[in-house]
């Protein structure tokens, strides 16, 4: 038993983990691992979100009921908690006053002398402009900086999703560049900015910079 939570915090280091909570203008915001039991809240809010999300969101087969319905959590829970297993992602809820209200992910975990990965997150339309997002990405970005040994977050993400790109430039992320025809989503193959940051960048963290700029407090 004790040989087994060696390995897994070996091979993938700063995970599990519970983050925050920080104050901001739609509410306290945490985040912690993704569980089973979120297929309620997760269903719901994409169900009745589809018009927020599916433009943003990667191509799927399926029709949106089906692909969001209660029963397509449980699997998509296991993948990614497998993947977390083996050190390739860290998928975590957000957590607005106690509520599922969205995700934020680390994903394809690259180690070595790469120690890269890209950020992805949504969140629920009743808490959109309140700070939510920024406050998740700073939350998340520096904890896998501090505690899960990597050095480098990409984003990629339509140039029309202006929230999105305001949530990475607020946060510190450096235009890279445009990928063309990069990602199919919502049914065509749609251009990308690329967006990183590098440990190097963050000088105290995100979230000592968004405290700094009152966008944040820790509650
Ligand atoms: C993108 C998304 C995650 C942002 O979440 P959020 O919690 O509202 O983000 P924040 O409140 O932290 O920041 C959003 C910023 O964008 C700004 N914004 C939002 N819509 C805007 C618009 N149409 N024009 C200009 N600015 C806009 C907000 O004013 C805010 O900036 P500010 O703090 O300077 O005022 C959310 O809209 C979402 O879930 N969208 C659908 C899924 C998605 O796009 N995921 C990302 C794929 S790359």
């Amino acid at each position: 038993m004790q040989a087994a939570t060696y390995n897994l915090e070996t091979r993938h280091p700063g995970w599990p983990a519970r983050l925050g909570p920080l104050r901001v203008a739609a509410g306290e915001v945490s985040v912690r691992p993704i569980r089973l039991r979120d297929a309620g809240d997760w269903s719901r809010i994409r169900l009745r979100d589809r018009e927020h999300l599916e433009r943003w969101e990667p191509t799927a087969p399926g029709p949106w009921q089906d692909r969001n319905g209660f029963w397509s959590w449980p699997p998509q829970w296991m993948g990614l908690r497998s993947l977390a297993r083996r050190g390739q992602c860290l998928p975590f809820a957000i957590i607005v006053d106690g509520q599922f209200a969205g995700q934020i992910t680390i994903g394809n975990v690259i180690r070595a002398s790469l120690r890269s990965a890209w950020v992805g997150y949504w969140v629920s339309s009743t808490v959109v402009g309140g700070g939510v997002a920024t406050a998740s990405v700073a939350l998340v970005v520096d904890h896998v900086f501090a505690s899960a040994g990597l050095h480098r977050i990409e984003a990629t993400v339509r140039p029309e999703n202006v929230a999105s790109v305001r949530v990475l430039t607020k946060s510190g992320f450096r235009k890279e560049g445009l990928f063309r025809r990069y990602l199919d989503v919502a049914g065509d193959w749609r251009d990308h900015l690329c967006f990183a940051i590098t440990v190097e960048e963050i000088g105290d963290g995100l979230v000592n910079r968004l405290i700094a700029e009152r966008r944040a407090e820790w509650a």
